[in-house]
């Protein structure tokens, strides 16, 4: 049987390498929030609990995170290992086992924890860790072995020294660990006369030194470890995040003329066949159906829902608005606030005017509606099913055009239509 298993989450780094007011684990990889990422590593895993030790501007990422964790705070920022030791007084008597993830490292995959937490219990380790060889081991820990291939310690790197330094093989951060061991293990941890932190890292020699059995997993990518500690980083998590969730979407059957000019945030859903055109960027939150055709140069923003066979042309900007099934957008157009139905065309240039300096107004723009070029319609309006708007109108605030309906000039006036 698997025995069970509780998620400890490091998260009260201030972020300081990041030269930001913002804190580190809030800042967002393809629109989605850094830490969020190791949550959803975190419930993949299917632990029983989640404790996320916050700190820094512990307030703003409480808030950001999702209900049912157990928010830990660490008063002062003194370390990993003290950041652990936080959690203790939840995990009395606790003979689980422990995986701690850090809250910085957004292209952890999920199955690869899954798999490490699977060999841990199989080998009966004290401790497994994930490790991973970098071409680059600069600012990672360092895994030294013995010449019997054991691990023996984890060396930081500001303590690495001569050979040392060339050790490709670091550690990720991501360690599973029995519950008892882990916390007596930090007892004996001591203050780092440098950094003047207590690191983690320590109760692997620890655990050497007690003959405990220490695994290692080790991922094959190299990516997967990444800790986001500067901006440079956070551009590094963000190109390979991207090519990944571009890759995903081909995979699926989504048509992406030019990975290298699009932009997709993180779960976007897309259907079958829909085709995205070069130089264009999809928000978090979008949704679009099948068959559709979008871009070149299209901006979808957060909070919008794209029907089934669905024309967004060139420079068109849509922003928390659902589009219906067969709706043409063809060029430089904005909606916002709208609700658009199906079959609808919208003509070339068509604004809707959704913001009034004080408020944000809806559009409605039933099925079947014609909206001539050029247009713009100061919400809220709402034009009717079949309705035409003519080339040039500007539609203004609060009016109602039925259906069948025609409005035209500026401002638009509602006249009967002789043929509908
Ligand atoms: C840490 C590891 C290093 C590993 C690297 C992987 C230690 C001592 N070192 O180094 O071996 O290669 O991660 O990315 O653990 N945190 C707290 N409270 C603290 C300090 C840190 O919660 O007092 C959190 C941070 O928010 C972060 C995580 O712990 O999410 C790791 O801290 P960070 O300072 O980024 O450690 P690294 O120097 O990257
Ligand atoms: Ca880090």
């Amino acid at each position: 049987m698997m025995s069970r298993l509780r998620t400890i989450i490091l998260a009260a780094g201030k972020g300081i390498r990041m030269k930001s007011d913002i804190p580190k684990v809030l800042h967002e990889v393809c629109g989605k929030p850094i830490i969020q990422y190791v949550l959803d590593v975190a419930q993949a895993t299917g632990s029983l609990k989640i404790y996320l030790v916050v700190g820094h501007n512990r307030e703003a990422v409480r808030k950001r995170s999702a209900a049912g964790l157990v928010v830990v705070n660490q008063p002062r920022r003194r370390g990993t290992a003290d950041a652990v030791r936080c959690v203790e007084r939840y995990l009395k008597n606790c003979r689980d086992n422990i995986l701690i993830l850090c809250g910085d490292t957004p292209l952890l995959n999920g199955e690869l924890v899954k798999n490490l937490v699977y060999q841990h219990q199989q080998a009966k380790a004290v401790c497994t860790l994930l490790t991973a060889i970098v071409p680059n081991p600069q600012g990672y820990g360092r895994i030294i072995r013995n010449d019997r291939g054991a691990v023996v310690a984890i060396r930081e790197d500001k303590e690495v020294r001569g050979a040392e330094r060339n050790i490709s093989e670091i550690n990720v951060g991501v360690y599973c660990v029995r519950c008892p061991e882990l916390f007596d293990a930090l007892r004996s941890v001591r203050l780092n006369p440098k950094k003047k932190e207590f690191y983690l890292t320590d109760i692997i020699a620890l655990f050497h030194q007690k003959d405990f059995k220490i695994e290692t997993v080790a991922t094959s990518d190299p990516s997967e470890g990444l800790g986001v500690n500067t901006k440079e980083d956070l551009a590094v998590a963000e190109r390979i995040t991207r090519e990944r969730i571009l890759k995903n979407f081909m995979r699926d059957g989504v048509t992406i003329i030019d990975p290298y000019t699009t932009y997709i945030d993180a779960d976007v859903q897309i259907g079958k066949d829909t085709c995205i055109r070069p130089f264009t960027l999809i928000e978090k939150d979008v949704r679009i159906g099948h068959r559709c055709v979008i871009g070149p140069f299209a901006r979808l923003r957060p909070n919008v829902r794209i029907g089934n066979d669905v024309e967004i042309g060139n420079f068109i900007e849509v922003s928390r608005t659902r589009v219906g099934n067969k709706t043409r957008i063809k060029h430089f157009s904005f909606l916002g606030d709208a609700t658009v139905g199906s079959a609808v065309n919208i003509g070339a240039g068509t604004v809707t005017a959704n913001f009034d300096g004080k408020n944000k107004n809806l559009t409605k723009i039933a099925d079947g509606a014609f909206i001539g070029s050029d247009a713009i319609l100061i919400a809220p309006v709402v034009i009717g099913k079949r309705a035409v708007v003519g080339a040039g109108s500007v539609v203004t605030k609060g009016t109602v055009i039925p259906d069948e309906g025609m409005a035209v000039g500026v401002p638009a006036k509602i006249k009967r239509r002789t043929r509908p």
